[in-house]
């Protein structure tokens, strides 16, 4: 499992070994993919049981037959109602690996990459209304620069002229492909740095168009009433606006990152910081999976 074509999971035992605290307790997998954590959570339970999420159909799939197993297609801001219907309650750990899987950005036609030729897509639910194509072709300037500039990382100055260029071409006719789109904004991209120019572009787009940041501030927010006590969270993040909120929502029970106290001086949050530094994969794991490069992971315990 550990080379799963699907997908490779990334820092998978220091992950697991942090989970699970009772090998007969419940835990959730937030984010199946190609269900390498699940099958190494699976795997450390004797009678516990695992209910794992994932939005995109095409993860179905990589499901297996174990009674102690359930798998739903949902979004995971959706994680209280799911856990009430299946009679859940609390659980005693939940895991996050956030983001898409290698199969999604390596499918052409799911349209995450701009490595291939294909439809302006990025849903990794392919139900969902909003679309690639839509974001590209649509969005008011407002609307554009807030996506480059808070998902991409952009600079203002950066993210207006990207903007003028895809505005300038899709006002003669629609912007449909990848292709159209890295041609549209292929003036602008820095020679030493057409990779990382385009995977900004593209994170940016994808992140909007799966509403990534409000779905783990939703995700983040129903946590404390989640998880029992001393239950361990384990997420795992791809990029720093990701990783600052769910860094700030340990720290602090909040996304903003403020601290409460109480009438003693003592910060008043429901999760305890398990690790002050993310962990990061070994050279080793990088080298044997370049997709792990910008992972990082943090952990805490519901106190
Ligand atoms: C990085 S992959 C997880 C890989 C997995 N840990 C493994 O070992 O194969 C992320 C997966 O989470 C799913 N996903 C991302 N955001 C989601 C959300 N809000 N709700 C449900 N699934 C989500 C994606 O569709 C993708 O399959």
């Amino acid at each position: 499992m550990e080379n799963n074509p699907y997908h490779i999971p990334v820092l998978l035992h220091v992950a697991t070994d942090a989970l699970i605290q009772n090998k007969n307790g419940c835990y959730v997998d937030l984010t199946f993919g190609g269900g390498g954590h699940s099958k190494e959570i699976l795997s450390k339970l004797d009678d516990g049981k695992l209910l794992a999420f994932d939005q995109d159909e095409d993860a179905l799939k990589n499901s297996y037959a174990d009674h102690r197993f359930n798998l739903v297609r949902q979004n995971f801001r959706h994680l209280q109602n799911v856990l009430n219907a299946y009679g859940y309650g609390s659980v005693d750990g939940v895991l996050a690996d956030l983001g898409v899987s290698s199969y999604q950005f390596d499918t052409a036609d799911r349209g995450f990459s701009f490595r291939f030729d294909a439809q302006l897509d990025m849903r990794m639910n392919s139900g969902a209304s909003l679309s690639a194509y839509e974001v590209v072709n649509k969005y008011d300037e407002e609307e554009f620069l807030k996506i480059l500039i808070s998902y991409g990382e952009f600079r203002k100055g950066e993210a207006v002229k990207i903007f003028r260029k895809i505005n300038e071409k899709r006002s003669q006719a629609p912007i449909k492909s990848t292709k159209d789109l890295c041609q549209t904004v292929s003036p602008l991209v820095p020679s030493r740095f057409e990779n990382k120019f385009l995977a900004k572009l593209f994170q940016s787009i994808r992140i909007e168009v799966n509403n990534e940041m409000q779905a783990l501030e939703e995700l983040l927010c129903q946590l404390p009433d989640c998880v029992s006590q001393n239950g361990v969270v384990v997420f795992i993040t791809y990029h720093s606006i990701e990783d600052r909120m769910v860094k700030n929502f340990f720290k602090s029970g909040n996304i903003e990152g403020n601290l409460s106290k109480d009438f003693y001086g003592k910060v008043i949050k429901p999760f305890e910081v398990l690790n002050k530094k993310p962990i990061v994969p070994s050279d080793d794991e990088i080298s044997n999976n370049s997709r792990a490069r910008s992972a990082k992971l943090r952990m805490a315990k519901r106190v």
